[in-house]
């Protein structure tokens, strides 16, 4: 039964959209991708756009802003996930308003896919970036949606890919700046396990109503743990810059958006620690690696090896 349930995805041809609407399609679900009509015709689509063609995904039409073309779309599927990005964070409530029209929807996942954003201690410009995404949160409570929040925490290609190094493509071979003192534990995800247990969550009574945190145990490191694994495998010692909360903050203040919202958000992660300063709350939230032992899910080490 699970396989026929139909999957919305609002937001699909973005950087995470992708992976979930692929992971959606893969598990056999009727995957739907709600598009604009510019996107199509969009050349730096067009390769994301074709492999969707390629798993059988089925286009709609539509926009957030035009809310007949959202309630059409939804009343098509059984469940809907935003994957919008940060710039229609907010305007989430105008797919909150076609769901409750709609009112077929059985699981609502609005766009989250990073930190627990009701335990943040984050500075501005990601504190109210989070700000957003609890305001969509309580909107979703307060209408009674059926829902999951994906806490998914780093996502491998933002994160771990350059070590969070601002500009940089590849993890570093001669130094690094760590932010914070590097003791801080910090959750790290590739983007296809991060679909995977997404879709895998979608019909699953233990996710209903709570939150998803993604939080592999092999995947959990602090930087100066990561560093050292990193300096084994490629034979050298990197020369380490530890960077103060002080330094980190008046940085984040003195850099334009969207570079100081990066900065802003590592600042929650590695300084304040916000991955894993708390436990679990089982009333509230259960973890993807336990809830689906089955799915064999990429390693922060496995994914370094591709740099060696
Ligand atoms: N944990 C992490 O490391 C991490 C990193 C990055 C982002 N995130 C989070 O992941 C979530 C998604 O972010 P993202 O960066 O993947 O998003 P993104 O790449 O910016 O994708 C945005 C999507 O929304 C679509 N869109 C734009 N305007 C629209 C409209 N008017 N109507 C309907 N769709 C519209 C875009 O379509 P087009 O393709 O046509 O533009 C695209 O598919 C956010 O909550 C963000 O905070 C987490």
């Amino acid at each position: 039964m699970a396989q026929n349930l139909k999957v919305l995805v609002i937001g699909a041809t973005g950087y995470i959209g992708k992976f979930v609407v692929e992971a959606s399609a893969q598990a056999g679900h009727p995957t739907f991708a709600l598009v604009r009509q510019s996107t199509l015709a969009d050349s730096a689509k067009s390769s994301i756009i074709h492999n969707f063609r390629n798993l059988g995904v089925n286009f709609v039409f539509g926009d957030i802003f035009d809310n007949e073309s959202l309630v059409r779309a939804i009343q098509q599927v059984d469940v809907v996930i935003s994957t919008v990005g940060r710039g229609l964070l907010s305007h989430q409530e105008k797919i909150i308003s076609a769901i409750k029209q709609a009112g077929n929807v059985k699981r609502f996942l609005p766009s989250e896919f990073g930190n627990d954003v009701d335990r943040v201690h984050a500075v501005e410009p990601a504190k109210s970036m989070f700000a957003s995404k609890v305001e969509i949160r309580r909107a979703v409570e307060a209408e009674g949606i059926p829902h999951t929040f994906v806490v998914s925490n780093f996502f491998d290609g933002y994160y771990l890919r350059n070590f969070s190094q601002p500009g940089a493509t590849e993890p570093p071979r001669d130094k690094i700046k760590i932010f914070g003192d590097g003791n801080l534990k910090v959750i790290y995800n590739k983007e296809e396990d991060i679909g995977t247990y997404t879709i895998r969550a979608i019909d699953d009574p233990r996710t209903f109503n709570k939150i998803l945190y993604i939080r592999p145990p092999a995947n959990i490191y602090s930087t100066n743990e990561l560093v050292s694994l990193w300096e084994k495998k490629i034979g050298r010692i990197l020369e380490r810059t530890y960077v103060s909360e002080e330094e980190l903050v008046k940085n984040i203040q003195e850099t334009p958006v969207p570079l100081s919202t990066a900065l802003a958000i590592s600042h929650s992660a590695f300084v304040k620690g916000d991955h894993t300063n708390f436990e679990i709350e089982p009333s509230i939230g259960v973890e993807a690696s336990e809830l689906y032992p089955n799915v064999h899910y990429t390693t922060v080490e496995d994914y370094l090896n591709q740099f060696v």
